[in-house]
């Protein structure tokens, strides 16, 4: 009986799941982006993220301005950017989302960053 309760089940299925992953994580090894390199500031990192690889499809007139004079604006005053929540920031849910091949994942994560380090205008 003791093995059948949907518990102990469960508490079995992660073990072996667990046992499982580690073995994994000992096969593959999993090189992550270093998140302080290359990030400076908005107007060094950011700006220049925007105008490389949004600006084009975002130039202004009444879609989302992405240009270098009205991106900063645009975006946090547009509702973009959560500094509470940054992963829930609707900005960084469009590059996981729709927009995912737009820009690469260590721009996203340097947009990331900008968000999480209160995304100033600096
Ligand atoms: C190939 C064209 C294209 C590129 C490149 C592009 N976008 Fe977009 N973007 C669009 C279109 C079209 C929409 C409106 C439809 C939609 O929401 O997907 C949009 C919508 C958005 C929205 C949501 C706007 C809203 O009010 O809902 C955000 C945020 C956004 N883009 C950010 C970016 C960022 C940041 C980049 C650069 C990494 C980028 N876009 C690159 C075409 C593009």
């Amino acid at each position: 009986m003791y093995f059948k309760s949907p518990v102990s089940i469960a508490l079995i299925v992660i073990a072996i799941s667990t046992f499982i992953g580690i073995q994994s994580c000992e096969q593959h090894v999993i090189t992550f982006p270093e998140p302080e390199v290359g990030y400076e500031s908005f107007s060094k990192t950011i700006l220049p993220i925007l105008n490389n690889d949004c600006a084009i499809c975002h130039p202004g007139a009444n879609e989302l301005d992405l240009s270098q004079e009205k991106a900063y604006t645009a975006l946090t005053s547009g509702g973009y950017i959560d500094t509470e929540n940054p992963e829930s920031s609707p900005l960084y849910e469009k590059l996981q989302g729709s927009h995912d091949t737009y820009t690469s994942n260590a721009n996203k994560e340097f947009i990331l960053e900008w968000i999480k380090e209160g995304a100033k205008n600096d």
